[in-house]
């Protein structure tokens, strides 16, 4: 709140200050560095993974180690850059050991990621992994669902395997590139959804105006 009483306006600084200063779960303990996440701030794509491992709470900057260097790769492959996407995790600090984040620590981190979500407004929202995966689909297997896009009202989200483990487990690496090679055309196909929607709506809104000016010319 300030002076006046209203709210501050959130911004992606101030999540990252927050973040960085956290102690809402145990984690804060032990990160070296807590990884907020960085990338554009009106990226079309989001793309959300696990958690930091050992060389990100070094350096504090998410997909540094060797599953970001495949996933840079894969952003190559398909000419995206890191500048034009935002990167960030379910959990923003280092879990020990590189162990799974618990559900305590995932619902604890889980505002810093609402509220990232909610300024960058994406059209697409890319998971890496179980983790994030389950935030939308929590029922659901990655080797069921993997490259398919699901719209969420005016979101959509395409669940894929996280790059670790398709750098463990050399058959998802094939896997990895072919779903990865589908994201332009989900994107563009979620722009146009999403631009079909905000006309429809302002129709609605226009229609709703010339309703009233008819109602009140009966008067
Ligand atoms: N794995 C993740 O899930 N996130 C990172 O930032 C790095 C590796
Ligand atoms: Fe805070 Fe998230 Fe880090 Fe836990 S993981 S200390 S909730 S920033």
């Amino acid at each position: 709140m300030n002076l006046e009483g209203k709210p501050r306006k959130d911004s992606l600084e101030l999540i990252a200050s927050e973040v960085r200063k956290c102690t809402k779960c145990p984690l804060s303990a032990t990160r070296t560095n807590a990884v907020p996440g960085e990338g554009n701030p009106s990226a079309q794509i989001m793309f959300i993974g696990e958690g930091p491992g050992f060389n990100e709470d070094r350096q504090g900057r998410p997909f540094v180690g060797a599953a970001g260097a495949f996933l840079n790769e894969l952003l190559q492959s398909v000419g995206l850059r890191r500048e034009d996407v935002f990167i960030t995790n379910v959990v923003k600090c280092r879990p020990p050991g590189n162990r799974d984040p618990l559900p305590e620590e995932i619902q604890a981190c889980s505002c810093y990621l609402d509220r990232q979500i909610e300024l960058i407004k994406p059209a697409v929202i890319v998971t890496l992994g179980r983790y994030s995966m389950a935030r939308y689909f929590p029922n659901e297997r990655i080797s069921r669902i993997h490259g398919q896009p699901r719209r969420i009202g005016d979101l959509t989200v395409v669940p894929l395997f996280h790059p670790a483990a398709a750098l463990h487990q050399p058959a998802l690496k094939e896997t990895s590139i072919s779903d990865f090679k589908k994201i332009p055309k989900i994107v563009e196909e979620a722009l146009a959804a999403r631009a079909s929607k905000q006309g429809k709506d302002q129709d609605d809104h226009d229609n709703d105006n010339t309703e009233s000016l008819e109602q009140l010319k009966l008067f």
